[in-house]
């Protein structure tokens, strides 16, 4: 099993778990403040993006993939 999981959520954020670091595009690393598990936005109306604020679920941010299809 791989140290590091991502599920993407229906209509929602990326969740991802295990020992990742998140970096700026100037290479700067955010604060995870020791969590194990952190939701990345990709809805795009997050106002703490890159992370997740719940934001999704009232811009009626529709996405829900499936693996393998
Ligand atoms: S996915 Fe949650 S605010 Fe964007």
């Amino acid at each position: 099993m791989a140290d590091v999981k991502i599920t993407v959520r229906d209509n929602g954020p990326f969740l991802v778990t295990g020992p990742v670091e998140v970096s700026d595009g100037a290479g700067n690393t955010f604060d995870l403040k020791g969590k194990e598990t952190i939701a990345l936005c990709r809805c795009g109306v997050s106002a703490n993006r890159p992370f997740c604020d719940g934001a999704h679920r009232d811009c009626n941010f529709e996405s829900a993939e499936r693996a393998g299809s």
